[in-house]
C-alpha cells in the first residue's frame, strides 16, 4: 500500500506566470493513495493553477510533478492526455455535462471512450448515478435538473471510471448550503468506496471539513510535505 512516504502524486517548487501575473511561486503539495486533501486559499491565491498542474492540464514553467513515481514533463501530450483519460476524473464547479447528452449517456460517456460496450457502459454508469442518489433523473437532460443533480451526475461520471485521482474544482461553488453538504457526502463517500484520493479545490471551510488534511495556498505558495528523496 502506498503510504505518506511513498506519496501517489507530488509537486515541488511549482512556478507559473501569466504574463506579468505570477500564479504560483513556489508551491509544494503531495497525496497519498486514497487521501482527501482540500486545497484552500483565497480567490486568486493559485488554486485552480495548482489542480491543472497537478492533473497535467497546464505544464508548470518550472518544478517537477511526480506521479507514481514518473514525472509528467517526461510525458509529451499524448501521454499526458491518455493517464487523465485512465487515472483521473475532474468535477468542475459548474458540471460541463454534455447537454444534449442524457444525464445516463453523460456518465456512460468516460466508458464508451474506453472501449466498454454500449450495454454494459449504461448498466454500470446507472449504478453510479444510484450511488449518487440520482438515478431519477437518468433520462433528463442537463438542462432539466437542478444544480445539485447536475453536480451528482458530474460526479458519477468523474468516478465512473474508477480513477486513482478525482479533481475537484469548487465543486459546490454553485449550491446552496445544503445541496452543497450532501454533493460533498457523496462525493467523498464515493471515492473513498473506489479508494481514490480527491484533491478537493475550495474556499469554504465548510467544504474542506471533509478532508482529511488541508494545504492552504497563499499568492501562490503553499506548503506541503516535501517528498522524501
Ligand atoms: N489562463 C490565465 N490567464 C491569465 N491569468 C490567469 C490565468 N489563470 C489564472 N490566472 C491568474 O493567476 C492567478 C491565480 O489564479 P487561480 O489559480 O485561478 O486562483 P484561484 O483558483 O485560487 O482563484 C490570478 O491572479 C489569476 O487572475
Ligand atoms: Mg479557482
Amino acid at each position: 500500500m502506498t503510504s505518506r512516504q511513498d506519496p501517489l502524486l507530488t509537486a515541488h517548487d511549482l512556478r507559473k506566470a501569466y504574463g506579468p501575473t505570477t500564479a504560483l511561486d513556489g508551491a509544494h503539495f503531495s497525496i497519498g493513495a486514497g487521501e482527501v486533501v482540500a486545497v484552500m486559499g483565497p480567490s486568486g491565491s493559485g488554486k485552480s493553477t495548482l489542480l491543472h498542474c497537478l492533473a497535467g492540464i497546464v505544464p508548470p514553467d518550472s518544478g517537477t510533478i511526480t506521479y507514481q513515481g514518473r514525472e509528467l514533463s517526461a510525458l509529451n501530450d499524448t501521454g499526458r492526455s491518455a493517464l487523465r483519460r485512465s487515472e483521473f476524473g475532474f468535477v468542475f464547479q459548474f458540471g460541463q455535462l454534455v447537454p444534449e447528452l442524457t444525464c445516463l449517456e453523460n456518465v456512460a460517456l468516460p466508458l464508451r471512450l474506453n472501449g466498454t460496450g454500449r450495454k454494459q457502459a449504461r448498466q454500470t454508469a446507472l449504478t453510479w448515478l444510484r450511488r449518487l442518489e440520482v438515478d431519477d433523473s437518468a433520462d433528463q437532460r442537463p438542462g432539466e435538473v437542478s444544480g445539485g443533480q447536475g453536480q451528482r451526475v458530474a460526479v458519477a461520471r468523474a468516478l465512473v471510471t474508477e480513477p486513482r485521482i478525482l479533481f475537484a474544482d469548487e465543486p459546490t461553488g454553485a449550491l446552496d448550503s445544503l445541496n452543497g453538504e450532501r454533493v460533498m457526502e457523496l462525493l467523498t463517500g464515493a471515492a473513498r468506496s473506489t479508494g481514490a484520493a480527491v484533491v478537493l479545490v475550495t474556499h469554504e471551510a465548510r467544504v474542506a471539513a471533509y478532508a482529511d488534511r488541508d494545504v492552504v495556498v497563499r499568492d501562490g505558495k503553499s506548503r506541503d510535505m516535501e517528498p522524501v528523496a
